[in-house]
């Protein structure tokens, strides 16, 4: 029996699976009855800092669902804590990050981390994972790509037009070239940990690098990313690149050099493949609202997305963005249970 572990990391690498693996982003989370139950007892910050809850959160949706990955449970936002932002989850309101980045002498204060002083929490909450799932299950390892990160620690929240962001980029175009290599080392090393502590994988979220034209993601984010992937070459754990709205960036991101891309539902998936091309993966890409709509309509955007991919290896099924709190969990698992059914191949195309 092939394990979950196999397909994943043979999807990874463009080989023949059984059948298409499946994860979904955020599949730890609000829309699992569990989860909220930890919640009522802790906070985000808590669950993340302590490694035995980190653990358990991050197996929840194993336990739960048919999925063939686990992502470690932390937040994007927690290594820019050590690097010397004030990061706060108001209730209901999402990330504030209470001392912004606006200079070059803000760029200049930040610290670099130390992820086996700093980010320890993480690595010990990897380590309980992989003994816990003993090999059957991949475990994903992440971190936040520079732009998206820098968005944050210059916006000091979530943002819709990223005003303040760009406005560094254009007005001070060496402090946020210093910026955005002091977050690549971050990530790099802070990936590199998580590597070196049992995540067979590792994903980078550059969730809002869509909101660039293609020309100013080339000069001011692409360097970064790219930093970031070339510094996992040797580390042994293919590697995830994801951002939202990208469909015109696709050949940018294509050059930082990812096994595998994520894209969202707002370009069709073979659309997407003819544009990165056949030796890279492609992993996506269900609206996540889609999981809101009644089952028949569910199966018939999943089979659709299937039928895209066509079986060519190197697809992993996932959401284009991650679930959304409301979701209803029989959803979540039909879709896992719909890939697995439909994406079934004869048995000599596996082998051969
Ligand atoms: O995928 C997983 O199950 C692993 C856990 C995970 C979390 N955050 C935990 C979390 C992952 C992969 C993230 C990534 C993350 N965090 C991103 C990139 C992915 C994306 O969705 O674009 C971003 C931008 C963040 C920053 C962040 N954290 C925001 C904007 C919010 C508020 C929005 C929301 O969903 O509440 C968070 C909070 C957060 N991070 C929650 C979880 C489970 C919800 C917190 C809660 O329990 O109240």
């Amino acid at each position: 029996m092939t394990t979950s572990t196999e397909r994943f990391l043979r999807a990874c690498r463009r080989q023949p699976v059984d059948c298409t693996p499946v994860w979904f982003m955020r599949q730890a989370g609000r829309y699992m009855a569990a989860y909220q139950a930890l919640r009522q007892r802790y906070s985000l910050l808590d669950l993340c800092k302590t490694p035995e809850l980190a653990a358990e959160v991050t197996l929840q949706p194993i336990q739960r669902l048919p999925v063939d990955a686990a992502i470690i449970f932390t937040d994007l936002l927690i290594p820019l804590e050590p690097m010397g932002a004030r990061l706060v989850f108001a209730p209901n309101e999402g990330p504030v990050i209470e001392n912004p980045i606006r200079s070059a002498s803000d760029v200049e204060a930040l610290r670099m981390v130390d992820p086996q002083a700093d980010l320890a929490f993480t690595l010990e909450a990897i380590r309980m994972v992989c003994r816990e799932i003993d090999g059957k299950v991949p475990l994903i390892g992440f971190a936040g790509a520079p732009f998206t990160l820098a968005s944050y620690l210059i916006e000091g929240s979530g943002s819709r037009h990223y005003i303040q962001t760009k406005q560094l980029m254009y007005h001070q175009p060496e402090a946020w070239h210093g910026l955005l290599d002091k977050l690549a080392s971050v990530a790099t090393t802070f990936l590199q940990a998580q590597i070196a502590a049992g995540a067979q994988v590792v994903q980078l979220f550059d969730s809002w690098v869509g909101c660039l034209s293609p020309d100013d993601y080339r000069r001011y984010v692409l360097p970064y990313t790219k930093q970031v992937i070339d510094g996992l070459r040797n580390a042994g754990a293919p590697v995830i690149h994801f951002g939202t709205d990208t469909a015109m960036l696709l050949d940018a991101m294509r050059e930082a050099g990812s096994d595998v891309i994520g894209v969202d539902w707002r370009i069709p998936l073979d659309d997407a493949w003819r544009r990165i091309g056949p030796d890279v993966g492609i992993q996506g890409n269900l609206d996540p609202v889609a999981l809101f709509a009644p089952l028949p309509e569910i199966e018939r955007r999943v089979d659709d997305i299937l039928q895209r991919a066509g079986n060519r290896p190197g697809h992993i099924f996932n959401l284009g963005h991650g679930i959304l709190p409301e979701t209803p969990v029989q959803h979540v698992q039909a879709v896992a249970d719909l890939v697995h059914a439909r994406s079934a191949r004869q048995k000599e195309s596996a082998e051969g």
